[in-house]
C-alpha cells in the first residue's frame, strides 16, 4: 500500500488534469488533495504510474476520477441553527424588497442541501417565488441530486437535523421508501435548475440575492478562496447574502469590506458595497 506521495508527483497529476481535462486542482489545499490522491490509489489498487497513464489515456476515467476526488460528504439540514437563521432571520429580510429572488447553490454535491431549501421555501409557503441555481464540478453527483434518491440509512441524520432545525411537519412526509432508497418528492426540484459549474475556472454566470457555498472552499488554498470570493461578490446583487462553511471565514479576502457579518456563528454575510 503506497502511504505518501511525493510533491513532484502531486505536481505531475495536477497539471495532467489541468492541460488534457481542463480541470484545475493547483490551488487545492495540498494535504487533502494528498489524502485523495492515496484513497483513489488504493481503492483502483493503482500505482502513481499507472494512475497517471489512465489520467493521460482513457478520456473516460476523468469522471470516475473526479467523482472520487471531490469530497461529497453532506447532509440535509446541515448545521441546523444556520437553516433556522435562513428561514427566520435572512430570508424574511430578503422578502421585504423581494417579491422573487434567486439562490445559487456552489457545491451542491449530492443535492441534500438544495432539497433542504425546497422545503425550507415550500414550508414558507414561497416556494413559487423563488429560483434555485445548483452547480458542482462533479457530473456523476450532479445526477445523483437530480435523483433526489438516498439510502434509507442516511435518514438517521437527515431527520435528526430536521427536527433541530424545528421544521413544520416531519420528514416522512416529503419521500417514500423503496427497495431500502427514498425517493423525495421530485415537485420539491420544480423551480430548482442543476448545472455543471467550476468555480475555479468557471465565469460568473448569473447574479442572485443569496449564495450557499458551504464547506467547498475549505478544500482551496488561501489564493484560490480569495478569487472565488471576488466571483462571489461579482455574481451577488447589492445587499444579497453570502453564507459559506462553519469552518470558514471570509475577514481576511480582499472583498472583505464590501461585505458586512450579518451572523458571525453561522458564517453568513452581507453584501454592502459594489
Ligand atoms: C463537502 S461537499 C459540500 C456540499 C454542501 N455544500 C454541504 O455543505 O453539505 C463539497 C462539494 O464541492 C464540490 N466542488 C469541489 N471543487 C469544486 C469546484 N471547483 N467547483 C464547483 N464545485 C466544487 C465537490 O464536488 C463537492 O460536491
Amino acid at each position: 500500500m503506497i502511504t505518501d506521495i511525493d510533491i513532484n508527483d502531486l505536481k505531475r497529476i495536477t497539471e495532467l488534469i489541468h492541460t488534457r481535462h481542463g480541470y484545475d486542482f493547483r490551488n487545492y489545499a495540498m494535504s487533502s488533495f494528498k489524502r485523495r490522491i492515496l484513497r483513489i490509489l488504493e481503492l483502483k489498487n493503482l500505482t502513481i504510474e499507472s494512475l497517471i497513464k489512465r489520467l493521460s489515456e482513457s478520456p473516460s476515467f476523468i469522471n470516475e476520477f473526479l467523482d472520487e476526488l471531490t469530497v461529497n460528504v453532506t447532509e440535509m439540514f446541515r448545521d441546523p441553527g444556520f437553516w433556522r437563521a435562513l428561514r427566520d432571520e435572512i430570508i424574511p429580510d430578503i422578502l421585504l424588497n423581494h417579491k422573487t429572488f434567486n439562490i445559487w447553490h456552489a457545491g451542491c454535491s449530492s443535492g441534500e442541501e438544495v432539497l433542504s431549501m425546497a422545503i425550507l421555501l415550500r414550508e414558507m409557503g414561497i416556494h413559487n417565488q423563488v429560483s434555485l441555481f445548483a452547480t458542482d464540478l462533479d457530473i456523476t453527483i450532479l445526477e445523483k441530486a437530480k435523483a433526489i434518491s438516498y439510502p434509507v440509512k442516511n435518514m438517521e441524520i437527515n431527520e435528526k437535523n430536521y427536527i433541530r432545525y424545528e421544521g413544520k411537519w416531519s420528514l416522512r412526509d416529503y419521500y417514500k421508501e423503496e427497495n431500502g432508497k427514498v425517493i423525495f418528492d421530485k415537485g420539491l426540484l420544480a423551480n430548482v435548475t442543476f448545472r455543471r459549474h467550476d468555480l475555479v475556472l468557471g465565469e460568473v454566470f448569473n447574479k442572485f440575492d443569496l449564495i450557499l457555498c458551504r464547506n467547498v472552499m475549505i478544500y482551496f488554498n488561501q489564493a484560490l478562496q480569495n478569487e472565488v470570493l471576488k466571483k462571489f461578490h461579482a455574481s451577488l446583487f447589492k445587499y444579497g447574502y453570502l453564507a459559506i462553511g462553519s469552518k470558514e471565514s471570509l475577514i481576511w479576502c480582499d472583498v472583505a469590506n464590501r461585505f458586512l457579518v450579518v451572523n458571525n456563528e453561522e458564517k453568513v454575510y452581507k453584501k454592502i458595497k459594489d
